[in-house]
């Protein structure tokens, strides 16, 4: 029987990094057949994995349109990603997955996408605007909203410039420093301030704290609960509904049902936690 907790050999091509705590993995797996046969959804993530140091899910940050590597965006925050961090080009990682459930773009098919981030929140949301821009006719107008605690913190920062071609683009920072002449305040503040029309369906993904008040203006703008997506990136482990980490009531599996709810079945799950 095959072993399912069993990690594949994967090599890092490419290691860039964001902000002073965040970095950009290219990743290919070693076995090409692998890379090859590999695919998933945006929003969806793997386990990623050092002999030692442990294992964590990190969310897939590239489009599925490309093949040749995945790409994952890592904040140093313990054991495991501090690791990670002092690995360079050409050292070799642990990956298991594709796991969880992802965006669903046809879901964003004929309205105005809204794309709302705070922090590392905007990994997973990398892979589904760029998938989105490669569909771009499918699409009505495109909103990115994004909050960083600090200047120094906003990661993909040439990326977001770029794609102020192809969308409305806003950020925010919780906190200026000298120099910053942006936004300051909530990402919800930058909902509360857009010309936004009901016929638009926004996903959200950082910090849950962000969920409500940026709900609550959207609502205001006439759309409804079920037009939102948002990612609950909830403590797992195993991440294939094995270790009881992520149980919501005794009963959800955040790992296996999520990460990515409907706001509406995301207040039912976040009562039961
Ligand atoms: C579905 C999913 C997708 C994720 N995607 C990304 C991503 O794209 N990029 C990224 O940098 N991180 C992501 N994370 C968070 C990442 O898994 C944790 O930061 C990681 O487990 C830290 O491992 P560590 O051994 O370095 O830290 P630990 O030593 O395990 O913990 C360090 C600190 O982080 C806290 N912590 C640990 N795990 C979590 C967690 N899951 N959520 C909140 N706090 C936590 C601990 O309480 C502690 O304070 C994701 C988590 C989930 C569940
Ligand atoms: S993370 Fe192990 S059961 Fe969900």
């Amino acid at each position: 029987m095959d072993n399912e907790f069993l990690p594949f050999p994967a090599e890092l091509v490419d290691v860039k990094a964001l902000t002073k705590d965040t970095k950009l993995y290219r990743i290919r797996f070693a076995d090409e057949q692998k890379q090859k046969s590999f695919s998933f959804k945006p929003g969806q993530f793997v386990e990623i994995s050092v002999a030692g140091f442990g294992e964590a899910p990190i969310s897939i940050t590239s489009p599925p349109s490309t093949t040749e590597y995945f790409e994952l965006c890592i904040k140093k925050v313990g054991k495991l990603t501090e690791k990670i961090h002092r690995m360079k080009k050409g050292d070799i990682v642990g990956i298991r997955g594709p796991y969880g459930n992802g965006f669903s773009i046809e879901q964003l098919y004929g309205f105005n996408p809204i794309f709302i981030a705070g922090g590392i929140g905007l990994a997973p949301l990398r892979s589904l605007i760029k998938e989105v821009f490669a569909e771009r006719d499918k699409f009505g107008n495109i909103s990115i909203f994004f909050g960083a605690r600090r200047p120094g913190e906003i990661i993909f920062k040439d990326e977001l410039k770029e794609w102020e071609k192809m969308a409305e683009v806003k950020i925010t920072v919780d906190t200026a420093d000298d120099g910053w002449d942006g936004h300051v305040g909530f990402v919800s503040q930058l909902v509360e301030k857009a010309n936004i029309s009901d016929n638009s369906f926004a996903v959200i993904c950082g910090p849950p704290a962000m969920f409500e008040p940026t709900v609550e203006q959207l609502k205001k703008k006439g759309i409804e609960d079920i037009q939102v997506s948002v990612s609950a990136e909830r403590r797992m482990k195993c991440g294939i509904g094995k270790c009881g980490h992520c149980i919501a009531g005794g009963e959800v599996y955040v790992c296996l049902e999520g990460p990515v709810f409907t706001y509406d079945r995301y207040q039912e799950i976040s009562k039961m936690l």
